[in-house]
């Protein structure tokens, strides 16, 4: 198997992004390679730290672990306080993207930048309860805005719906940012997304799901994934879910 340092490339979307958190971490890499090859696009590694949210889950080494199992991006979730030194640390061990929540650095802008410059693209990720006017001085920092429809800390909670609004204000955002020059930025939910909302996500103008206890709570009876990612796509197609970069 190669041992690629970094994805072979960044798929267009709409992007199902399953989250580790929910799979089996006896064996980790298998789960990455059968999530994949059931058809996901992208693997959401999910880094909490006890102190920003209540729970524990897993650094840098087991980033590099998984590393050799997938060409996919590896979209590192920081759900860390402070965050700064722990940056390049999963740069090193092959993150393709890592974002971070605004409440966790002192220096929001520091902090993005140095994403950028340890080689990988920058997200920046909204509680329930933040505000977008963080977006006011960073869009050009950014290639991924993350919007949270749980509180972060657990896998298997109910998606909160408030966050639909806030989608289509990010949306727009983003695509008046485009319209006048600006990079592409994904726009990624993370929280409670099932195959039955999935399509009602889209519609707010999501490209990027994370989806966690929906898809490893229902492998197929071979032990892979390819029902339930298959769901998950059937209806994002039922509504032309959005096409781009
Ligand atoms: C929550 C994590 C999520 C979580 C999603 O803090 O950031 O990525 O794993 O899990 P589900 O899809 O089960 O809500
Ligand atoms: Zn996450």
């Amino acid at each position: 198997m190669s041992k690629p340092t970094r994805a072979a490339a960044f798929p267009a979307a709409p992007r199902i992004a399953p989250s580790i958190l929910s799979a089996d971490f006896a064996r980790l890499g298998e789960e990455v390679r059968r999530v994949i090859e059931s058809g996901a696009d992208v693997i959401h590694f999910d880094v909490m730290d006890n102190h920003y949210v209540p729970n524990l889950t897993i650094g840098p080494a087991v980033c590099k672990a998984i590393r050799p199992h997938t060409t996919a991006p590896i979209d590192v979730h920081l759900m860390v306080k402070p965050v700064d030194a722990i940056i390049p640390m999963f740069a090193e061990a092959g993150a393709d993207i890592i974002s971070i929540h605004p409440e966790a650095t002192e220096h929001v802008d520091r902090s993005l930048t140095l994403i950028r410059e340890c080689g990988c693209r920058a997200g920046l990720v909204f509680n329930p309860a933040t505000s977008l006017s963080w977006l006011d001085h960073v869009m050009e920092r950014l290639d991924l805005i993350l919007l949270m429809s749980v509180n972060p800390g657990f896998g298997g909670q109910a998606f909160i719906p408030q966050v639909l609004p806030k989608a289509r204000e990010a949306r727009a955002r983003i695509d008046a940012w485009v319209a006048k020059g600006g990079q592409p930025i994904w726009l990624e939910i993370d929280g409670g997304v099932k195959a039955d909302n999935i399509a009602q996500v889209a519609e707010a103008g999501i490209d990027t799901f994370v989806a966690g206890s929906a898809v490893f709570g229902a492998p197929d009876p071979d032990g892979y994934y390819r029902g339930i990612i298959g769901r998950m796509r059937a209806a994002l197609e039922s509504v032309g879910a959005r096409r781009a970069a």
